[in-house]
């Protein structure tokens, strides 16, 4: 079944200018933008910074106001809906940040900053909420007696569990997850990928994963897009993006993974001069005469590419 469907979304920010701070011109961040997911899958959205793809996912959550297009969750168009019909979706989609540090309010104890959100949909006692809590900790795998602590007195990875904790007691569908291991150690980046992976299945999660890591997305995702400027360049399989890419951005992104392996360095170079060299020659094939991406086009059933 279909959980999300986004149809042409834009969102598109006013830049002001003048005297009277009158709209001079907007930022397209997001300009025209479709994809679907599927209930289960991990979905990935890629490209260099800011292509928009901090944008698409505020916008998912309503933390950026959509200028057109829909969003339909679960058949349901809520691009539109203001604060009070929106309500009820604040449950289902949650959204994973970057930053592990800046999330936290610092302040607050590990037992209020979880607790909050399930506050503002549930009553509980003191301790039906304490014993709740402690069972999500438990669950990201910090002890019963961190309800105590501060964000301060935790590592970034355990920092960034304290969130997902916090994301996970309204039990969501949907969980857009925004670089969520960028911030953190190279150590630490796979442990909590798998403990994202392991919540998945318990949980039956749906997963929109955002970032610039292609390793990353690689990894974790069954379907990614490429964005580019606003708009998707290309969508497949990951296996389809990595093996068999055809939008020559899609092919220079990929050219640009460093390759740790000397062995194949040089060859990665060569490889990496050819694609840029491609990509000057054939710009006018692949980007109208505004420099944007054509609409994507079905080449198989799974692979869109944007062609003109
Ligand atoms: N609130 C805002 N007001 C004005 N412009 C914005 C706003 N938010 C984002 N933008 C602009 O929209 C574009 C897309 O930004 P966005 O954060 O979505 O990129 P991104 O793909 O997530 O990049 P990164 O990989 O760096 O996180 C950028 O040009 C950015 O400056
Ligand atoms: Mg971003």
């Amino acid at each position: 079944m279909t959980l999300l469907k986004v149809e042409d979304l834009k969102v598109h920010f006013p830049i002001r200018g003048g005297f009277f701070r009158t709209v001079v011109d907007h930022v397209r961040a997001v300009d025209g933008v479709s994809f679907e997911l599927e209930e289960g899958e991990t979905y990935g959205l890629v490209g260099e910074s800011g292509s928009g793809k901090s944008t698409t996912g505020k916008a998912i959550v309503k933390l950026n106001k959509v200028t057109s297009g829909k969003i339909l969750f679960e058949g349901q168009d809520i691009a539109n809906y203001s604060s009070r019909q929106i309500k009820p979706y604040r449950r289902d989609i949650q959204m994973i940040f970057q930053d592990p540090y800046s999330s936290l309010n610092p302040k607050k104890r590990v037992l209020d900053i979880i607790a909050e959100p399930l506050r503002n949909f549930e009553r509980h006692s003191p301790g039906e909420e304490k014993k709740i809590i402690q069972d999500y900790l438990d669950k990201v795998g910090l002890s019963p007696d961190s309800i105590y602590k501060y964000p301060h007195e935790f590592s970034g990875g355990q920092r960034q569990r304290i969130g997902i904790a916090r994301s996970l007691t309204l039990k969501p569908k949907l969980i857009i997850a925004d670089e969520p291991v960028s911030a953190l150690d190279v150590s630490v980046q796979a442990q909590v990928l798998n403990f994202l992976q392991d919540l998945q299945e318990e949980f039956k999660l749906t997963y929109l994963f955002v970032g610039h890591d292609l390793g990353v997305i690689r990894h974790m995702c069954d379907r990614m897009g490429v964005m580019y400027r606003g708009r998707l360049v290309e969508e497949g399989t990951s296996k389809e993006i990595y093996n068999n890419p055809q939008h020559i951005y899609t092919k220079r992104l990929i050219a640009a993974i460093p390759d740790l392996e000397p062995s194949v360095r040089e060859e990665k170079a060569i490889a990496r001069q050819k694609v840029s060299e491609e990509y000057e020659q054939s710009y006018s094939k692949y980007f109208d005469e505004k420099g944007r991406a054509y609409d994507l086009k079905p080449i198989s059933t799974t692979h869109r590419v944007a062609l003109p």
